[in-house]
């Protein structure tokens, strides 16, 4: 049997990966501009990280210096400094001699060094001390990190890409002094350009409002889908190499997956599998393959419903099958919800949680995952006497098509750039 074309877990490279020429190429110029500033944001699993890593890669085989610091695991200010040291040193280290000692030297901080099993290089790693000590002095030694990039470059003579990977995270442990921090650390480097990129918009655009600390500093890649015709076409293109003839499968994965460049890959890659017994696709085993893709979850969700309060299984009932509205008097009577303001908490719980997600303005929300919203449409709504099909999609106003705008006003100006959660 033909190797599966589509590929769900980690970073996707080669014949894996495809499309994202636009964003591509901003990234890359961002990387290769001394003391350029670029922030990438958008929802989750739209194929951020791919795209940087790519982007990266395609600059340091041009010549060019650049490295990503994934920031996603990071629990401390401390941390945030051990994955910039060591992707500086694993990146850099396979061009220049002594990276890795190089940048210890430069540091105010005690640092050990430790050989990459995987490379054999050697990477740098702040004491661990440093974790538990007061948030200032790691905040300082986070500075004195990108200060020793930064002189690094300067002393080499070359400009340093540095991606921050999920930086918006470093709020969370490192408090609002340290986005003000990093921005005047980051402002004052000729040398290294920044790409901060990240997958929480909710937090994303707070960090760049009026009086907060990214406002007006950064240039703004919306990070969208990849537009759907296009997708569509490459997935069947994709199946047919492995020999299963499809048509109009792509367009029906495209919708019943929705936007999120993951979700829609997943279903594509589950509904090869099945068809790849016959060898041939039809549409409709894009909705078997969605409705596989929300069994193979069942556990999973099952557990995330037991611990919600009933008054969140029921916003969330509403959500699936009305969309909109929720405070409409039919709604909350037809679904057993409480004051409007015991909604909004309840709608607000779950987009910190990461279940839901707010479009950027307007108070309309949609789940994080098709597949939590199709394993709620079919396992919790026949509590309530209601029997819709696992691929269901409540209807909704038509958004308009336009750019979205940005808390600082500035446009986005992507090509394929959707309005956030449509
Ligand atoms: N350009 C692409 N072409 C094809 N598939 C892609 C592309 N980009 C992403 N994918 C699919 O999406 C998955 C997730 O990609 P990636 O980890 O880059 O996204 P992300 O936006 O960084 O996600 P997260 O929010 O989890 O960090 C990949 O494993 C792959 O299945
Ligand atoms: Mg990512």
């Amino acid at each position: 049997m033909a190797e599966n074309p589509f590929r769900i877990h980690g970073l996707v490279t080669g014949e894996f990966f495809t499309d994202r020429v636009a964003e591509l190429t901003r990234i890359r110029d961002a990387l290769r501009r001394p003391a350029s500033k670029l922030l990438v944001y958008g929802y989750r699993r739209m194929g951020k990280s791919s795209a940087l890593a790519l982007a990266v890669d395609q600059v340091n085989r041009q010549r060019g210096h650049a490295f990503v610091a994934d920031l996603s695991t990071a629990s401390t200010v401390a941390d945030v400094s051990n994955r910039i040291l060591q992707g500086a040193a694993a990146a850099l280290g396979k061009r220049w001699k002594n990276v890795a000692a190089d940048l210890a030297m430069r540091l105010q901080a005690t640092v050990s060094l430790t050989a990459d099993r995987a490379t054999g290089l050697l990477l740098p790693t702040v004491s661990l001390q440093l974790r538990r000590a007061d948030l200032e002095d790691q905040r300082a030694t986070l500075g004195s990190v990108l200060d020793a990039v930064n002189d690094l470059a300067r002393d080499r003579g070359v400009t340093i890409g540095l991606v921050l990977d999920e930086f918006q995270d470093i709020a969370r442990f490192g408090g609002e002094d340290a986005e003000w921090h990093l921005r005047g650390v980051i402002q004052r480097h000729d040398y290294v350009s920044y790409v901060l990129a990240g997958s929480k918009p909710h937090l994303i655009r707070r960090m760049i409002e009026p009086g907060r600390a990214f406002y007006d500093m950064l240039d703004v890649l919306y990070f969208g889908p990849i537009e759907p015709a296009y997708f569509a076409s490459w997935i069947e293109q994709r199946m047919r190499g492995a020999g299963v003839v499809s048509d109009g499968v792509g367009a029906r994965i495209m919708d019943v997956a929705g936007p999120r460049t993951r979700d829609i890959t997943q279903v594509a890659r589950t509904c090869f599998d099945r068809a790849s017994v016959t060898g041939k696709a039809e549409a409709h085993d894009a909705d078997l393959a969605f409705a596989d893709c929300v069994a193979e979850r069942d556990d999973a969700f099952a557990d995330f419903w037991q611990q919600l309060t009933p008054h969140q299984q029921n916003v969330l009932r509403a959500l699936a099958v009305a969309g909109e509205g929720l405070t409409s008097a039919e709604t909350t009577g037809r679904f057993g919800l409480a004051s409007s303001s015991a909604v909004s908490q309840a709608l607000a719980a779950l987009v910190d949680a990461g279940r839901l997600v707010r479009e950027e303005r307007g108070a309309r929300y949609e789940f994080d995952s098709p597949f939590l919203r199709g394993w709620v449409v079919s396992r919790a709504l026949l509590d309530i006497g209601i029997a819709l099909p696992v691929t269901y999609r409540a209807p909704t106003l038509p958004m308009p098509a336009a750019v979205p705008r940005l808390a600082n006003g500035e446009r986005t100006g992507e090509r394929f750039a959707h309005t956030p959660d449509t």
